[in-house]
């Protein structure tokens, strides 16, 4: 496991550097890595089941006076940014999921009230796209498409 990836996910910025985002790391084989698996939808289980490791990240949603901090999934999605930028730098791939049951991860790792599951990442190295089937191989042969900057910069568009 690199440490770095985490690393850039804990230098990122956030509202009154509050520092919401917390990690729990499985690697497969483990039990950790089982109990954030178990949480997954089946589709995303099907192949996040090969990945290196799955981290959950979660979030501190009280400040330690007690005060809300509302920024928090803007400052976890901030810093899962970045941790993503680093892991793809280092020539793994990271892919995160929302397709799980906060219930079920907050039950598997007994995960404090105080404590909100965001999101889980997989991380691992790229296989071959041609060992995958269906749905699957589709998806990872399917040509990457983003909004053109016209539709998501509303005015002042630089020519
Ligand atoms: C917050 C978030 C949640 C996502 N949840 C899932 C998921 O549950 N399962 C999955 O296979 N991909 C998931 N993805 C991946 C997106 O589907 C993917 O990034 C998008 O389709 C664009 O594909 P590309 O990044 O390969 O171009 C998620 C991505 C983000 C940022």
């Amino acid at each position: 496991m690199h440490l770095g990836i985490l690393e850039a996910a804990r230098w990122a910025p956030s509202a009154f550097n509050g520092q919401p985002w917390r990690f729990i790391v499985g690697k497969r084989g483990d039990q950790v890595f089982q109990q954030i698996l178990s949480s997954l939808v089946p589709f995303n289980q099907s192949w996040a089941k090969s990945a290196s490791a799955l981290f959950l990240v979660l979030a501190k949603t009280t400040k330690n006076d007690g005060s809300i901090h509302a920024d928090y999934q803007f400052d976890c999605g901030l810093a899962v940014g970045q941790l993503v930028v680093e892991t793809h730098h280092r020539g793994l791939v990271a892919h995160q999921m929302t397709g799980f049951d906060k219930a079920i991860a907050q039950s598997a790792l007994s995960i404090s009230s105080e404590l909100v599951p965001v999101v889980v990442i997989a991380i691992g190295t790229q296989d071959a796209p041609e060992k995958l089937t269906g749905p699957l191989l589709e998806r990872e042969m399917a040509k990457r498409e983003r909004l053109a900057l016209s539709e998501i910069v509303l005015q002042g568009l630089p020519v």
